[in-house]
């Protein structure tokens, strides 16, 4: 009888402390909207249809889906869907109006709640184009990383927030029809709740084009003794944490190269993380790997030349061997797939330097930060990628910033 008593007093104590301790994420109750998303939006034209997934969790009664104009583009709201039960209806079929005008828009819901509606958005979810042009450009933007101060190390007082600013504004301005963001948007666990909804509000107002996103190292860490999981602060801020989507003759393939199950990933487990080189390296877990593998089959099959987008090169991933709990691909032999499937570009970030390298057929071609710490020589930058109407590429770095001082001085 003692036992069961203190076992109830044991219950309550821990559902008292969970309700009274913060809930490390961005918003309440999590966003029901799992794609359209910020880090996943889909492009279309008047008329197409896309597919949008929500995540309700429980019955809810979605009384309206719409496309909001996202600031600054100068679009009307449009209606997409009427009212219905999220619980039958989580996968939707939509469809972007006829007379949609041109631009980017928010993906919003609107919920019952209580006697009133609420209303959740996914911020420059959907973009509105009237027709895809042959001849394109798109940017690789890549390692911002809100809530680092190593970019002002050698150039003290630099004002970094305005360099990102600068850097975004820099990218809109080159008017490119879509943006490659390869990872590391944020620094360091500790911040995440800060860093993640600033670096959320610096994408959605200085980028004025849709942005397909992929995770870096310095996103997804955790602090598992605190109830960290940067996986947590990714899916609610951004989406998903990859996506696939065909733009001229390219299927472009974002994924993420940071795999680690978050026991391995945790910062307050230096032994462990220095053991298998996760406090940097990246990993191809075999449920990323499938995914990856299936995109690009999907790709040829559709008769489109697939083009690789992530945070690591295959050189930055670790020698780690996998386990039975985490059986991953080998850095090696990941290479060795992306060679024979004969995939002609890989853009990845990380480096923090502006390089290119050949493996075979592959060019893999690395992008500088845009306001990080940077290497000896280096600027703050991004890259500038046209496509022409024959699907040849030429590319180049931007520099948004020349540093005062030079790194290694
Ligand atoms: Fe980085």
């Amino acid at each position: 009888m003692r036992v069961k008593r203190l076992a109830g007093f044991a219950v309550i104590a821990m559902l008292l402390f969970a309700a009274l301790w913060p809930r490390p994420s961005l918003a309440a109750d999590g966003n029901i909207i799992a794609y359209p998303s910020t880090s996943a939006p889909v492009m279309l034209r008047p008329g197409d249809y896309f597919e949008a997934g929500l995540e309700c969790g429980r019955a809810v009664r979605i009384t309206l889906v719409s496309l909001r104009p996202s600031a600054g583009t100068g679009a009307q709201p449009v209606l997409v869907s009427k009212a219905f039960d999220c619980r039958e209806q989580k996968r939707l079929t939509l469809a972007a109006p006829v007379d949609a005008p041109e631009g980017l828009y928010d993906f919003c819901v609107e919920r019952k709640k209580g006697e009133g509606v609420e209303t959740e958005c996914r911020g420059h979810a959907v973009s509105v184009v009237q027709e895809f042009k042959p001849a394109f450009r798109f940017v690789v933007l890549t390692d911002f990383h809100v809530g680092d101060e190593r970019g002002g190390k050698n150039n003290p007082g630099i004002p970094l927030q305005e360099l990102r600013a600068k850097a975004m504004a820099a990218v809109s301005a080159a008017r490119p029809d879509f943006v490659l963001l390869t990872g590391d948007l944020v620094y360091y666990p500790t911040t995440y709740e800060a860093d993640y909804a600033q670096a959320l509000r610096e994408v959605l107002d200085g980028l004025k084009v849709p942005a397909f996103i992929v995770p870096g190292n310095h996103d997804l860490y955790t602090m598992m003794g605190l109830g960290i999981d940067g996986r947590t602060f990714w899916a609610e801020a951004f989406g998903p944490h990859r996506s696939a989507f065909t733009y001229g003759p390219f299927r472009f393939i974002g994924f993420n190269t940071y795999n680690w199950p978050p026991a391995y990933s945790d910062r307050l487990d230096a032994a462990l993380i220095d053991a298998v080189g996760s406090r940097s390296l990246g990993i191809m877990g075999h449920g990323e790997f499938d995914w990856v593998k299936d995109r690009i089959a999907e790709a040829r099959a559709m008769k489109l030349r697939p083009v690789l987008f992530a945070h690591h090169d295959p050189m930055n991933m670790s020698a780690f061997a996998g386990d039975d709990k985490f059986p991953v691909i080998q850095r090696d032999e990941f290479a060795k797939f992306v060679r024979a499937q004969g995939v002609e570009y890989y853009f990845f970030g990380h480096t923090h330097k502006n390089y290119m390298r050949e493996d075979g057929d592959t060019l893999f071609i690395s992008t500088g930060t845009a306001s990080s710490s940077y290497l000896p020589g280096e600027a703050w930058s991004f890259r500038i990628v046209d496509v022409d109407a024959a699907g040849n590429l030429t590319m180049r770095p931007f520099v948004v910033w020349t540093p005062v001082v030079s790194a290694g001085q």
